[in-house]
């Protein structure tokens, strides 16, 4: 992609299609992009009645991609039955897309044809599975393949890392949920850290002088934290561990290893408007995620990128 160093670059306009978890992430993140527009939301007829956060004060929010005025893109963030169809319709408009549905193998490829035969026949690029995973995880497993092409991947998901449900805390009166892990301090002494969701009105406090007086928990620093929701600490201490080592025989011992923790509605929403950035340089057709030049990923700062990291 070439950059005219004179000219100012044109911010990329796009639409948001779904008010969901990752759509309102992408949302919230054009807001504060400096060279990403958020145009338009686009919701269900049965939607546009809720209001938004002041925030999209001034947003336009319509029920159809054709109302977003000068629009460069539309992210896909409907639920993944829906995405086909919602494709089809921006593409038709001549709406370049960016999705992310789940899917992966042969199922992966049949959506990404389906989409591709549409991009042709309208004449505008798609990107597909630029989510979490498929998205930034693939490119991970893609990079440890290449670094020990004959060896194996293993991948461990964790839920939550090490944190677990304790029905000690869920019996203290005005707890509704609690989670519970164990960590070290930088000191080498145990800690508990006691993750709680509160009833209404009820005083932290004395919850977490209740929990820590407990049997179980006397003898152990314990570390009580009021949370929103249980639900979502859970989601959001979701991870995984890919391991890849080099066939026996191999040249030499080689092994990798990534670890991650991360919220995957909060990363799609990241990688959908990375891959965002990279739609202007793209032909018509259907494009993966892998398929992407990784500098095109960051837009007009491509070049900074490049000479920081290569
Ligand atoms: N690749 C990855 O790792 C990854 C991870 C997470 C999610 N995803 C993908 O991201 C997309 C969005 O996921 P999400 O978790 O944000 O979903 P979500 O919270 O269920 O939100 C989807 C939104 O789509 C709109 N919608 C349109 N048609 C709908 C219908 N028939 N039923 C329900 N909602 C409908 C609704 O917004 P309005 O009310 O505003 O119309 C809804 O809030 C999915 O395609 C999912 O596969 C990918």
């Amino acid at each position: 992609m070439k950059v005219n160093a004179h000219k100012e670059p044109k911010p990329i306009r796009l639409g948001v299609v779904g008010f969901g978890k990752v759509g309102t992430i992408c949302a919230e993140a054009l807001l504060e992009s400096k060279d990403l527009v958020l145009a338009g939301i686009v919701r269900r007829l049965d939607s546009l009645a809720q209001a938004l956060p002041d925030a999209f004060g001034k947003i336009p929010i319509v029920s159809h991609v054709a109302q977003v005025h000068h629009v460069d893109g539309a992210l896909l963030c409907v639920p993944m039955a829906q995405v086909l169809d919602t494709a089809h319709d921006c593409l038709q408009h001549s709406i370049p897309i960016v999705e992310s549905s789940v899917l992966h193998g042969d199922a992966f490829h049949a959506h990404r044809d389906a989409i591709h035969r549409l991009a042709i026949r309208y004449d505008v690029p798609a990107i597909v599975g630029a989510g979490w995973d498929p998205g930034a995880l693939s490119v991970v497993r893609f990079l440890f393949a290449l670094l020990a092409p004959e060896g194996d991947i293993e991948t461990k998901h964790r839920v939550a890392g090490s944190l677990h449900h304790t029905a000690m805390a869920r019996q203290v009166i005005g707890v509704k949920e609690a989670l519970c892990t164990e960590l070290l301090a930088a000191n080498g002494t145990r800690q508990r850290y006691v993750y709680v969701e509160l009833e209404k009105g009820v005083d932290a406090d004395r919850v977490a002088q209740a929990i820590r007086a407990d049997p179980l928990f006397l003898g152990e620093e314990t570390l009580v934290f009021p949370v929103d929701s249980v639900t979502a600490l859970e989601q959001e201490g979701r991870g995984v561990v890919l391991e890849r080592r080099s066939a026996p025989g191999s040249s030499g011992h080689q092994r990798f290893l990534f670890e991650a923790r991360f919220d995957d509605s909060l990363q799609t929403a990241h990688m959908m408007l990375a891959a965002a950035r990279a739609l202007p340089g793209l032909e018509p057709g259907a494009h993966s995620f892998l398929d992407l030049p990784l500098s095109a990923l960051w837009g007009e700062q491509g070049h900074n990128v490049e000479r920081a990291w290569l």
